[in-house]
């Protein structure tokens, strides 16, 4: 067993990277030119997509592109990759999420490279958390990055409106290999102090390389700790979670937003400021993405949609159960129900399918052989109403069409 899955929770994690890491054999290019990506696009496969973008990061910092650069000429460069990040690839753009030249992969590329080496067992699934190579892949979901990129700012600048002077605690909870949030709030202020959380402790250890290389250890504390039950030493001023996934199903952020604004100053914020749910009825065609997401042009919903719920991230009893009843009508045979998200940050929102934290996740049925199917409206006589309910976080949402009403 490697020392990632006994490592102590709570533990600030100052270790350098493990001995036993490889680094990934820089590939033989030709020497760098115009655009170090050129020849590398070129030999990169679409399957192999995100080895190529860990063997472009390892290469840059072979070749002194990133990793010799200081930190503000890290921090001017990430500025412009910042601005060119789409805030509206639709989800299903396959093309779009394997580029390895779109500025999601370019900001991948510039935070890897500044790592001291890239471990090859990045898909470890250490502790139930997000493997570091997925969470590695968020940065490629162009409209999210963006969205939470500008919304930082924004709620920091509020918060400051009313602490003009004084330190201001932000919390960023599932900090990723990548902890961009933290990076992000940390130099949008210079009065900021991150405690970032991760759970993954091969993402915590990337992250604390990567803070390291940025000279931001004095303002960003890597922590590796469990979100859901951290008690932070002092208040906190701004809470950020983007451990958020499609239907609010999987990753916890209900829990961490109700563990960690119990902790938040009078004038605290958090990003997201919400989540909503939606709940709406689709013809059964429409579900074909080749992601298994609804198409983002083109979708039409039989029904105004529901909103299934509102999520109070300061509720006085955990929320442990969504629930909705929606009303359908016999039209609506062959369809299928789904549930998506709307993430509201400030004055601004991640709607249906401007990322894959937002598109449309099928409603399931237990079958009486006690599988999980997707649940398919054809039910003879038709149903009148549909009722949904789940757990956050949990593994699917359950729909019930009740006969007999
Ligand atoms: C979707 S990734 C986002 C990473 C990064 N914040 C970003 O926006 O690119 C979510 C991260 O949260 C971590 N995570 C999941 N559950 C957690 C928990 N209970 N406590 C701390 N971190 C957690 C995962 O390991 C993963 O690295």
């Amino acid at each position: 067993m490697s020392k990632y899955a006994t490592l102590p929770l709570n533990t600030p994690i100052t270790l350098p990277m493990h001995p036993a890491t490889k680094t990934i054999a820089t590939p033989s290019v030709p020497p760098y030119r115009s655009d170090p990506l050129d020849s590398l696009a070129t030999q990169s496969s679409e399957i192999m997509i995100l080895h190529s973008q860990l063997l472009i990061a390892s290469t840059l910092r072979a070749q002194g592109v990133f990793g010799g650069a200081s930190p503000s000429e890290v921090r001017a460069h990430f500025e412009r990759i910042r601005d060119q990040l789409s805030p509206n690839v639709p989800s299903d753009d396959l093309k779009r999420y394997s580029d390895i030249r779109s500025p999601g992969s370019q900001m991948m590329h510039l935070f890897l490279s500044l790592c001291a080496q890239v471990p090859q067992y990045l898909s470890d699934r250490v502790g139930g958390s997000l493997p570091a190579r997925d969470a590695l892949d968020c940065l490629r979901d162009e409209a999210r990055t963006r969205k939470f990129l500008e919304a930082i700012p924004e709620s920091l600048a509020r918060i400051r409106n009313t602490n003009p002077s004084g330190q201001v605690h932000v919390v960023d909870a599932g900090c990723g290999p990548i902890p961009i949030m933290a990076i992000a709030a940390a130099w949008s202020d210079p009065g900021v102090y991150v405690t970032a959380l991760e759970l993954n402790p091969l993402s915590a250890e990337l992250a604390q390389g990567i803070i390291t290389a940025l000279d931001l250890q004095d303002r960003i504390t890597i922590t590796c700790d469990d979100a859901t039950t951290y008690a932070p030493s002092r208040p906190i001023d701004l809470i950020i979670s983007e451990t958020i996934s499609a239907g609010l199903l999987n990753e916890p952020v209900v829990a961490v937003m109700q563990n960690l604004s119990k902790h938040l100053t009078a004038r605290g914020e958090t990003l997201p400021t919400g989540i909503d749910v939606h709940l709406g009825v689709f013809p059964i065609h429409q579900f074909e993405s080749p992601l298994g997401h609804l198409p983002y042009n083109g979708l039409t919903a039989l029904l105004a949609p529901t909103e299934l719920a509102r999520i109070p991230w300061k509720a006085t009893s955990p929320l442990s159960r969504i629930a909705a009843r929606m009303a359908i009508a016999p039209c609506h045979a062959d369809s299928v129900a789904c549930a998506w998200l709307t993430v509201r940050l400030g004055d601004a929102a991640l709607r249906m399918n401007e990322s894959l934290i937002t598109t449309p996740t099928l409603v399931n049925c237990l079958t009486s052989d006690k599988k999980i199917e997707p649940l398919i409206i054809n039910a003879l006589p038709a149903p009148t109403s549909i009722a949904v309910f789940g757990e956050p976080g949990g593994p699917f949402l359950i729909g019930v069409l009740p006969r007999n009403e």
